[in-house]
């Protein structure tokens, strides 16, 4: 049983008279555990694909199955929660929120869950070291250049351990041996059951997947 089935997704934009398609029958079943590598062209409607999985954007057609829960039918409430359960996402952007020190941020995701407040402080002390980003804790994300910012977000989408991860780009913007050290922290994840789904133009990062999804023009080219 798939725990992600998309059934004839589609997405366009209206510009005045010109109707732009940006995802095109999209069919995709994903088993829990795999690691998914999603590629094609700038343009081709990967960030578009990894939002609409993550219930960022719900205005397109077709059926979003997640966990045999109809996310396409649901309303804001349900899909929030939804969300919180199961999903950490890496933006491209990195999207931290800015009012919130490094730390705080951190924090987020496991005040969603059911965890002391000393276990949480234990947990986001552990993920601050193991990103070598403590000296960071106090400061705000404009006080952090791009990659840094990107650290504390991938660090954020792992820390509370959630069921699937959505990463788009997440090391495009960090050197490759950190970039190397991040694949390696989603290959281990993966082998304790997470299943991510990653975009990359990377054919390094994508050989620690197990399947290429491969998009162009909004259509998806291998399933
Ligand atoms: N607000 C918008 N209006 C019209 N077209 C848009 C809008 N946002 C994105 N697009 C188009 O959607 C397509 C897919 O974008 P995106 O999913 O970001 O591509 P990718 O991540 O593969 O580079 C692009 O051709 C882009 O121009
Ligand atoms: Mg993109």
């Amino acid at each position: 049983m798939p725990i992600i089935k998309l059934v004839n997704a589609e997405k366009f934009y209206d510009n005045g008279p010109n109707r732009t398609w940006v995802l095109r029958r999209v069919n995709i079943d994903i088993a829990e555990g795999e690691f998914i590598s999603i590629m094609g062209p700038s343009g081709a409607g990967k960030s578009t694909l990894l939002h609409l999985l993550g219930m960022h954007d719900m205005s397109w057609s077709g059926e979003y199955w997640l966990y045999d829960q109809p996310i396409h039918k649901l309303n804001k409430k349900d899909r929030s929660e939804m969300y919180k359960k199961y999903f950490g996402f890496v933006f491209q952007s990195y999207h931290l929120l800015d009012s919130l020190t490094v730390y705080e941020n951190l924090d987020i995701p496991l005040s969603y869950r059911n965890i002391r407040k000393s276990e949480r402080d234990s947990i986001v002390c552990d993920a601050l070291d193991k990103f070598n980003i403590v000296g960071k804790k106090d400061l705000f994300p404009n006080q952090l250049s791009g990659g840094q910012q990107q650290l504390v977000g991938i660090a954020r989408a792992m820390i509370a351990r959630p069921k699937i991860i959505l990463a788009d780009e997440p090391t495009g913007n960090l050197h490759s041996s950190q970039g190397k050290e991040i694949m390696e922290m989603f290959k281990k994840l993966n082998d304790t059951g997470t299943t991510i789904i990653q975009v990359t133009h990377s054919e390094t990062n994508a050989s620690y997947g197990n399947r290429v999804i491969k998009i162009a023009d909004g259509w998806i080219e291998t399933a």
